[in-house]
């Protein structure tokens, strides 16, 4: 550890213990929107609040300190953290000792922090997504010097290791690995607001690996933008795969998971990696976002279909049976009905087991947003439905091929829509929904899979 780091922790712990020492009951809610990786810092947030004596609560009518974690990569994403915040203005009348934190990518945008200024006037503190570990010295200022707080940090700082983690109670934990993008796809805004790429040190990730499995977590899936750039600026040079064989050397953890993966980056010794380690799941995401390489020139992907396809070729070959997912941009700028029959017809050629599907969504800053030939809204929408459609033939289709089969699930837990089920997955992220005793839960178990459904898979316990 340097200097400026133990400087950085001593004045962390100071703050901490000093909100610590308020007696006054405090609780705190908390909103993430967006992807995995918000998900994982909102948990970071939330070690930070419980080490500052503060307990979680999911009414924001009893809550005195609310943050909304937000994503700014489509603009629904924004719109309905904007309508959140309209409405906690009513609760901040009733009780103005509500105090209001906004973070997350939403933040790292100039026009959205003069916005909030402006429209909402209710928000005491405002931060980034360099700056997450600042939340307990912000909370101080706020507390002691009854001043609102915006700090947001344009630039990627260095990483803060060492924050507490106030993980979801379960089976399954997500572990960052590195931050940023360096890919700047034109339509899309992460690479302005999470900065360049940086990879944690291995040590830091392995110590967190082996402390999430002493905790009772069996899978794992590593995040990142681009996962597989990681490790290329470190001192130390390491690459995704090697990382991948040193996690699977754990104990305790049974599967590891990964996302997500650029094409262009996606080496042959990665896919060797999936195959030879036993923990990696036989699942792939991986984002083709359009099928016509004249759309993926102009989103900037580097790679046409024809190098995708093969691609997906060589996958299925060296690894039989892997799941693929992917994401897909409808209506990008300039997109034509053929351009979009190419993307059906990659979508057909590589039968994903799963697809998330976009409507493309201009956003302020990018490269795409300053385009003219943007597509209209009512043929964007007609062009989705008939991706989802082709998509969910082709899910059903994949699912029916499970009927019969033995198949390895751990148990996650109870079924959210039946109560007298269980829930799981298989290692190629299938949910399996099935009967038996809640001693099963967080176990790897035998299941037959006796019916398929689009999204999911029906079966019996065996063993
Ligand atoms: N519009 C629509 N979808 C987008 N994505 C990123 N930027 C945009 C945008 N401007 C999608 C991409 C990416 C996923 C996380 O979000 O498909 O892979
Ligand atoms: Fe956005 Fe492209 Fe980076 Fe993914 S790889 S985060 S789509 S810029």
């Amino acid at each position: 550890m340097n200097t400026n780091e133990a400087e950085r922790q001593n004045q962390y712990m100071h703050r901490v213990y000093e909100i610590n020492s308020i007696p006054s009951a405090k609780r705190y809610h908390i909103s993430t929107f967006g992807c995995q990786l918000n998900e994982n810092d909102s948990e970071k947030l939330e070690g930070m609040l419980v080490q500052m004596g503060y307990s979680k609560t999911e009414n924001l009518e009893e809550s005195n300190f609310i943050i909304y974690n937000t994503c700014c990569v489509r603009e629904n994403a924004e719109q309905k953290v904007y309508g959140h915040l309209g409405r906690l203005k009513k609760l901040k009348e009733k009780n103005p000792e509500l105090l209001i934190a906004m973070c997350g990518c939403m933040m790292q945008q100039k026009h959205v922090i003069e916005h909030i200024k402006r429209t909402y006037r209710h928000v005491d503190i405002i931060f980034g997504t360099h700056n997450l570990h600042k939340l307990p010295e912000l909370l101080y200022t706020l507390l002691y010097n009854g001043e609102k707080v915006i700090d947001v940090w344009e630039t990627d700082g260095v990483l803060t290791e060492g924050i507490p983690f106030e993980r979801k109670k379960g089976v399954k934990a997500w572990l960052t690995v590195m931050y940023g993008c360096n890919n700047f796809c034109s339509y899309c805004i992460v690479p302005y607001v999470r900065g360049r790429e940086r990879s944690r040190e291995l040590d830091d990730i392995l110590n967190e690996a082996n402390k999430l499995s002493s905790q009772g977590f069996k899978e794992i899936t590593l995040l990142g933008q681009n996962v597989n750039s990681y490790g290329k600026e470190l001192e130390k040079k390491l690459s995704f795969a090697e990382l991948l064989y040193r996690l699977n050397g754990i104990d305790g953890i049974e599967r590891i998971r990964f996302m997500t993966s650029h094409p262009k980056d996606l080496s042959d010794e990665l896919i060797d990696a999936i195959r030879l380690s036993a923990k990696v799941c036989e699942h792939l995401h991986l984002p083709v976002q359009a099928g016509s390489t004249k759309i993926l020139k102009e989103m900037n992907r580097k790679y046409s279909k024809e190098n995708y396809l093969e691609l997906i070729d060589k996958v299925k070959n060296k690894i039989p049976g892997i799941a693929l997912t992917t994401d897909i941009i409808v209506g990008f700028p300039g997109e034509t009905e053929k351009d979009f029959e190419v993307t059906l017809d990659v979508m057909e050629k590589v039968r994903y087991d799963s697809a998330y599907t976009f409507l493309y969504s201009k956003r302020t800053g990018t490269p795409a947003a300053l385009k003219q030939d943007q597509v209209p809204e009512i043929i964007k929408k007609e062009r989705f439905n008939r991706l989802i459609q082709l998509q969910n033939t082709i899910s059903k289709e994949i699912n029916d091929t499970y009927v019969g089969q033995k198949v390895d699930v751990l148990v996650e837990g109870i079924s959210k829509t039946n109560k007298d089920m269980l829930t799981g997955r298989t290692g190629t992220n299938k949910i399996v929904n099935f009967s038996g005793p809640a001693k099963l839960i967080y176990k790897t178990i035998k299941v037959h899979i006796t019916n398929s459904q689009t999204w999911s898979l029906d079966g019996e316990f065996i063993s």
